[in-house]
Formats: structure tokens, C-alpha cells, sequence
């Protein structure tokens, strides 16, 4: 009884969507810059899907790694010109901008000395670690990004096994937002990834949640997070910002 009980939780169907977060600020929809969409026919599959989810923009952050993905606010626009010339062709309208997920390596302290991050919004920037372990000097290395006007947003905390509660209380201390991937809730990343996720809900620490959309099956397992008990929690109980990227 109690698996039959199971079964229909699991398949339980859900009356909402992303429609209240409006934005979704961290995807790699951008054709053939990065380890997602590889053509520009590939970002509208997962363009589409994304709106029917109910997102009404985008904004597309190809990464930015100095020994994979070298790239400029050249290579990004150049991306861009032939994703929107794709969704004209389609008869597709959402506005998509774009920043860049910038990971946070050996040259990632001189570019924000040298203020040439890719920033959204009110100067947000959105970074990410390693997901082995923590760089050093991430402390002065924020502090640096709040003097130059900087926002720093750390993409997917929940994917960071070395890190613990104090961990991301000291880094939110020093003005960094918190940016879950929705996706992290369904076990996508496996069950560690949701613990902390969940954690880290639980704690009200999270400010933005986005797709990190890289193909069809992270678009699948959006659809799938909605059905978890946590992203209605994120939806309906937490003052997300995503909002204020619109
Ligand atoms: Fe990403």
C-alpha cells in the first residue's frame, strides 16, 4: 500500500511553473561557445522549452575559464547575433542578454582588478568554484568585487561537497548572493548535491535559482523540479530576486 502511495506521489502533476521568477539568469543556450548548445538550432529546442516552463528571459552566461572556454565579450556577442538571427527565423520573441558564469581560477582576481567582468543587471556578476575544492582567497577576492562595484552571485553553492554551513554564511557575510540550480532538488547531481541544496533552502540563504540549462535533459529536469516540495517552497515562500534581472 504504502509503494502504491509511492508511485502516485511521485507522478503527482503541479498547477505552477517559473512564471513568478520571470528570469532565468544562468544558462549556456549560446550556440558553440561552451559545453552547451552546440548550434543555434539546438538553443531554440531549449529556448522553447524554457518558455514553456514560463520563463519570459533570458540571460545567457557562457563560462569563461581560462584553460577551456577563453571567452570575450567579443566571442559572446558574436553567439548572440546568430542565436537571435535563428529565433527571428523561428518566430520566437524573448528577450535574452547575456553575462557569463566566470570561474573563479588563477586569473580570476586580476580581471575583477581590472573591472573586465561580464556583469547583469544592477553590476551582478555570477561565479563559480571549483567543484573539487575551494580556491584561496575567496574572502579578499569578494572584497575586491564590492569595492569595484561589483555584486558577486556564487552559481550552484549546493555543488560544492567541501563546503558547510559556516562556509556560505561567511561568504553571504561579504555581500556574495547564492544562486541554486532548480534542477539540484530532483537528485540530478546526485543525493549529496540535494542534501545541501535543500540545506541550504531550509537556512534561507538563496537569492536566485536558474536552470544552468546545457541540453535537453537538464531542460527535462527543470520540468521534474517543480514536482519537488522544495522548489514550491522556493516559488512561493522566498523573495527570490531573479524579478529584479527583468
Ligand atoms: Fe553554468
Amino acid at each position: 500500500m504504502f509503494g502504491l502511495f509511492k508511485k502516485k506521489k511521485e507522478r503527482k502533476e503541479v498547477d505552477f511553473n517559473y512564471d513568478s521568477i520571470m528570469v532565468d539568469m544562468h544558462s549556456h543556450v549560446l550556440p558553440g561557445i561552451d559545453d552547451g548548445a552546440k548550434t543555434p538550432q539546438d538553443s531554440v529546442i531549449l529556448i522553447r522549452k524554457m518558455m514553456d516552463l514560463g520563463i519570459k528571459k533570458i540571460i545567457a552566461t557562457p563560462h569563461v575559464m581560462i584553460d577551456f572556454y577563453r571567452n570575450t565579450p567579443e566571442t559572446i556577442a558574436s553567439s548572440l547575433e546568430s542565436l537571435k538571427a535563428e529565433l527571428k527565423k523561428e518566430n520566437i520573441d524573448i528577450p535574452i542578454e547575456t553575462a557569463a558564469e566566470h570561474y573563479f581560477d588563477e586569473t580570476f582576481e586580476q580581471r575583477v582588478a581590472d573591472g573586465k567582468l561580464m556583469t547583469m543587471g544592477d553590476n551582478y556578476v555570477l561565479f563559480e568554484f571549483s567543484f573539487i575544492n575551494q580556491p584561496p582567497n575567496v574572502i579578499p577576492v569578494l572584497q575586491k568585487m564590492n569595492d569595484m562595484g561589483y555584486k558577486p552571485i556564487l552559481a550552484h553553492p549546493e555543488r560544492y561537497p567541501y563546503m558547510d554551513l559556516e562556509q556560505y554564511k561567511n561568504i553571504q557575510g561579504w555581500g556574495c548572493s547564492m544562486q541554486l540550480n532548480t534542477i539540484s532538488l530532483t537528485g540530478y547531481y546526485g543525493k549529496e548535491v540535494k542534501k545541501l541544496a535543500e540545506m541550504l533552502i531550509d537556512n534561507n540563504m538563496i537569492d536566485f535559482i536558474s536552470s544552468d540549462m546545457h541540453h535537453e535533459k537538464h531542460a527535462s529536469a527543470l520540468k521534474d523540479a517543480l514536482r519537488c516540495s522544495y522548489a514550491e517552497k522556493l516559488l512561493f515562500d522566498t523573495p527570490l530576486k531573479n524579478k529584479l534581472l527583468f
